[in-house]
């Protein structure tokens, strides 16, 4: 099958990528002419496990092109994927600026062709939406088809999904998605077909469902702390309960990312249009904003609230492991405090040093997570990247001016942090104040 893939971000090229290394004829269209000279070269614009090395396989293959010319992009296709950003706008709302302009130029570009190609929206949007755009294209059939990987894992997301979400009615329209989607579903995985609106408010309530886990762990991690509980017993007593589960139930610093902080405004948005507050909703989204002010708060306490010739050195900028995303990641708020409150801040992060300093330009970089601790009164971490799970403890402890560690991600075991005499702060559990200062 011909496949347009519209927008090349983290779900429309591995989208496009997994379906061309599928088989299938695959041009990606981006509006950004500097992303799409990047993609020509063979290179992904963003760091992604295996994603470079599935891409130049289908592009040597001749099954995978880029462009930027909507000529080029519309004129073939079969079947065409909407996979553009869908931000919060400045209103609060889902901009949905992007989805309905590349409505317009499909319109433009196809509109009387002999046959029209199926557009399927993949970008997350409010219910109703896929019906919008349908209206607007009303000779075509128009799906929806929400995505659900992770950043970071996003290609084996994609080829062994949990589940495929299609919101469509249109018999020829199933029997396409079914054909696509034959390579990736079976064995368990399932191809559901909802209607649109179902298919729509699907990915919403999943990330908001999730959202809502992070917070309610660090609620109660927060009451821990104040009644002499700790959360690592706390977790293990209630995750031994089947219907409790293990995922998404960590204490840190709260959930970040391009999804969870915009999809949980959006329902909030979507409660209020619909005269349906959601209540739960809303406490998810102030708790886990609280939740990096709070971690930030509690260094400046620490150091009394002056951070005057303080050098404050962050483990961790992106927004979770395995990703240089640093959309509404945690550790731009918490940087940002500590510089307001006169901080030199020093960083270190294996891939998302370059998006990081975009958004946080006054950070000083390091490129070794050691050299950025020389000198530094105390440690942050801030994502829980493997490489820092067991870190030479003695290193840190000679580099670091004062033996601190401030671990908004738990990852670091009380009886290390006593063996090697750190004073140690974490989320929900004893803060250890023991240390050879
Ligand atoms: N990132 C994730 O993990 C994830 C997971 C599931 C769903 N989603 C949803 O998928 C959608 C895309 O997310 P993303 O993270 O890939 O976004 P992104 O911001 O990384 O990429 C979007 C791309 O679309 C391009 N674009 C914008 N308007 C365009 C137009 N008119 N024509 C062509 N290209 C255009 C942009 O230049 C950009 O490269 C969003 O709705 C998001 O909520 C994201």
């Amino acid at each position: 099958m011909n496949i347009t893939v519209v927008g090349t971000g983290y779900v429309g090229l591995v989208t496009g990528t997994c379906f061309a290394n599928a088989g299938n004829r695959v041009t990606c269209l981006d509006i950004d002419a500097k992303k799409v000279e990047t993609l020509e070269r063979g290179d992904s614009p963003f760091f992604e496990p295996r994603l470079s090395e599935l891409m130049t396989r289908s592009i040597q293959a001749n099954r995978l092109t880029f462009t930027h010319d909507i000529e080029t992009a519309y004129s073939d296709a079969d079947v065409i994927f909407v996979c553009v950003g869908t931000p919060t706008g400045e209103d609060g709302r889902c901009d949905l600026a992007n989805v309905f302009r590349v409505a317009d130029d499909i319109s433009t570009t196809r509109l009387g062709s002999a046959t029209l190609p199926l557009v399927i929206i993949k970008s997350t949007v409010p219910v109703g939406t896929t019906n919008r755009i349908a209206e607007k294209l009303n000779e075509f059939v128009v799906a929806n088809n929400p995505e659900f990987l992770r950043e970071g894992n996003a290609i084996d997301d994609f080829k062994r999904p949990d589940r495929i979400i299609c919101g469509v009615e249109d018999p020829d329209a199933i029997e396409t998605l079914t054909k696509l989607y034959a390579p990736f579903v079976g064995q368990g995985r399932p191809l559901l077909f909802f209607d649109i609106r179902s298919s729509e408010m699907v990915k919403y309530a999943s990330n908001a469902m999730l959202a809502c886990k992070i917070s309610f762990i660090n609620e109660i991690a927060s009451l821990c702390e104040k009644n002499g509980a700790n959360i690592d017993n706390v977790r293990t007593g209630m995750c031994s309960d089947n219907r409790i589960g293990t995922q998404f139930f960590r204490p840190g610093i709260g959930y970040g990312g391009s999804c969870f902080p915009k999809d949980t405004l959006a329902v909030m948005e979507m409660g209020e249009e619909s005269g349906a507050p959601c209540l739960v909703n809303t406490a998810v989204h102030a708790l886990n904003q609280r939740q990096r002010t709070w971690f930030a708060n509690r260094i400046l306490k620490h150091f009394e609230d002056d951070l005057t010739g303080k050098k404050i050195a962050i483990w961790g900028l992106a927004f979770k492991p395995q990703t240089d995303d640093v959309r509404d990641a945690p550790s731009i708020d918490i940087a940002n405090k500590l510089l307001a409150a006169g901080a030199e801040v020093t960083g270190f992060d294996p891939e998302a040093w370059e998006t990081f300093q975009r958004e946080v330009p006054e950070i000083v970089i390091s490129m070794d997570m050691y050299a950025a601790l020389d000198g530094a009164d105390a440690l942050v971490i801030c994502t829980e990247w493997s490489e820092f799970s067991a870190p030479d403890f003695s290193r840190i402890q000679s580099l670091l001016k004062t033996p601190v560690i401030f671990d908004g991600r738990n990852i670091y075991s009380h009886s290390d942090m006593k063996k090697y005499g750190f004073y140690y702060y974490s989320v929900g559990r004893p803060t250890l104040e023991i240390c050879h200062i």
